[in-house]
């Protein structure tokens, strides 16, 4: 009998050591976010951040880089060199994460859309032609309407890339021979022969 008592005494102490353990790590002695804190004399736990901070990834370091903005409004210029490797890779991802919804030649008719995602505009109407570059990174960054952000998923010289390879899309759709410099014309001309 003294026995069973003097284990029942011993689970019920370790009980409530067990519940006092449980408290304080639920309640840890740190700030929450957003608490209250009397510590600082304006009365709130987080500070701002200290003067003279550049953040890497939200533009700090070239803002017209990573957010395709300038003082005007969406930039028309790329703010990387326009380079073909550029165009290949913007061309790779764009096949890769694009084409999808926007179809390979930009025209909106891709094989989500096709099964029935709601249709984006052709990249070849005439509003879209006169967007500057900055419009299709700021979609890619931002997102558009139903079209989500893929901020998390292509890193920003690759959606320069992208942005850079649209335009060259449109251009491709809408080019005339005049468009073509004379060497390439001389050899376009040459296959086409080859091929009549
Ligand atoms: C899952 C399908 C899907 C994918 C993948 C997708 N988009 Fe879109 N996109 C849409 C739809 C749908 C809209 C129109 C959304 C709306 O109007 O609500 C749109 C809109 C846009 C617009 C704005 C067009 C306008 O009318 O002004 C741009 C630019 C654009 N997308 C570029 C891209 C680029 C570049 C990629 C690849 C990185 C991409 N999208 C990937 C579905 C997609």
């Amino acid at each position: 009998m003294l026995r069973t008592s003097r284990t029942l005494l011993l689970a019920l102490a370790g009980l409530l050591l067990l519940s006092a353990c449980g408290r304080n790590m639920y309640d840890q002695p740190k700030a929450e976010t957003y608490e209250a804190s009397p510590f600082f004399a304006d009365g709130a736990s987080s500070r701002p951040l200290p003067e003279g901070t550049i953040s890497r990834d939200r533009g700090g370091v070239d803002p017209v880089y990573f957010t395709g903005l300038d003082a005007t409004g969406m930039v028309s210029e790329l703010p990387v060199e326009l380079t073909t490797e550029l165009l290949l890779r913007g061309q790779e991802r764009y096949d890769i994460y694009c084409s999808a919804c926007h179809n390979y030649n930009g025209d909106g008719g891709g094989m989500i859309v096709q099964k029935g995602f709601p249709q984006p505009a052709s990249f070849h109407d005439q509003r879209l032609l006169d967007s500057p570059v900055g419009y299709f990174y700021n979609a890619i960054t931002n997102g558009f309407g139903r079209m989500y952000s893929y901020a998390s998923r292509i890193p920003v010289e690759d959606r320069w890339a992208i942005a850079g390879y649209v335009k060259a899309l449109q251009l491709s759709q809408n080019a005339t021979l005049d468009d073509v410099p004379a060497e390439v014309l001389e050899s376009l001309r040459a296959a086409q022969g080859e091929v009549q």
